[in-house]
């Protein structure tokens, strides 16, 4: 069932969303190449979350143990913070979901650690951040919910990069995952109809190789099968009679 969300509550949620994106921003300048290591992100995360009286919308969830899900190069998502320490040219995939006032936000940025990456990862991150502002441009009412999915397919594999598959986005407000299922992939116009006051969190996860994943024996760290690099973009986006609104940007005036 597609919980639909009233202006006022869509406010409530941007108000989450606005805690993620700064989050986020301020976890990504304070990076050390050579220092930083994935736990000291996940501390971070964790002060930044009391500093702006939030909780934490992943911790616990599922039985998952930290503030944040930190992926390092071939790692998709939900990577477990840990002791391994970020290096020049690592690419690092942060999701950060937070709860304010009953209300959830869930974001995620890919970044290059210390500003260096390979020419192709760049590219991975480029093609992956254009994907996640293609597939919201298609979140307006009218429009059907493959149609996010396809423009995201489209413009990944027009540059030669897979979009997984075995995980989707997802619908979110009161709970972290609620209806519907949000694919990165798919043929256009089909799947229901898309209208004012649906709240999606799109969130692609793109490869340079194939598009197959597995889990670690950790339960939770995702990698593509033939360790290519992946990275992943995230944003909370409401659907309005105008068009998509993006909940999780740092000021309202982004937008
Ligand atoms: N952004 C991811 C998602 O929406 C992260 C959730 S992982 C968990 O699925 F920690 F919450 F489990
Ligand atoms: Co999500």
């Amino acid at each position: 069932m597609i919980i639909k969300k009233s202006p006022a509550e869509i406010e409530k949620m941007r108000t989450a969303g606005l805690v993620v994106a700064r989050c986020l921003r301020e976890i990504a300048e304070h990076i050390e190449p050579g220092k930083t290591t994935t736990l000291d992100i996940d501390v971070m995360a964790e002060e930044l979350i009391r500093k702006y009286h939030a909780g934490s919308s992943f911790k616990n969830y599922r039985g998952y143990p930290n503030t944040v899900c930190v992926a390092v190069n071939e790692e998709v998502v939900h990577g477990i913070p840990g002791s391994r320490i970020l290096l020049p040219g690592d690419i690092v995939g942060i999701d950060l979901g937070v709860i304010v006032d009953g209300w959830h936000g869930d974001a995620a940025i890919t970044v290059a650690v210390g500003g260096v990456a390979s020419d192709e990862a760049k590219r991975l991150m480029n093609v992956t951040k254009e994907c996640l502002l293609k597939g919201i441009e298609q979140a307006k009412p009218g429009n059907r919910l493959s149609d996010i999915g396809y423009a995201i397919q489209k413009h990944a594999e027009k540059h030669g990069c897979s979009v997984v598959r075995d995980l989707v986005g997802h619908g979110i407000g009161k709970h972290l995952h609620e209806d519907p299922h949000v694919p990165n992939y798919g043929n256009p116009k089909t799947g229901i109809r898309l209208e004012e006051g649906m709240t999606l969190a799109i969130e692609p996860m793109v490869n340079i190789g194939s598009y197959e994943i597995e889990t670690l024996g950790d339960g939770w760290t995702v990698v593509t099968r033939d360790r290519s690099l992946s990275a992943h973009f995230e944003h909370t986006v409401a659907i309005r009679r105008n068009g998509p609104d993006i909940l999780t940007l740092v000021t309202t005036e982004e937008a």
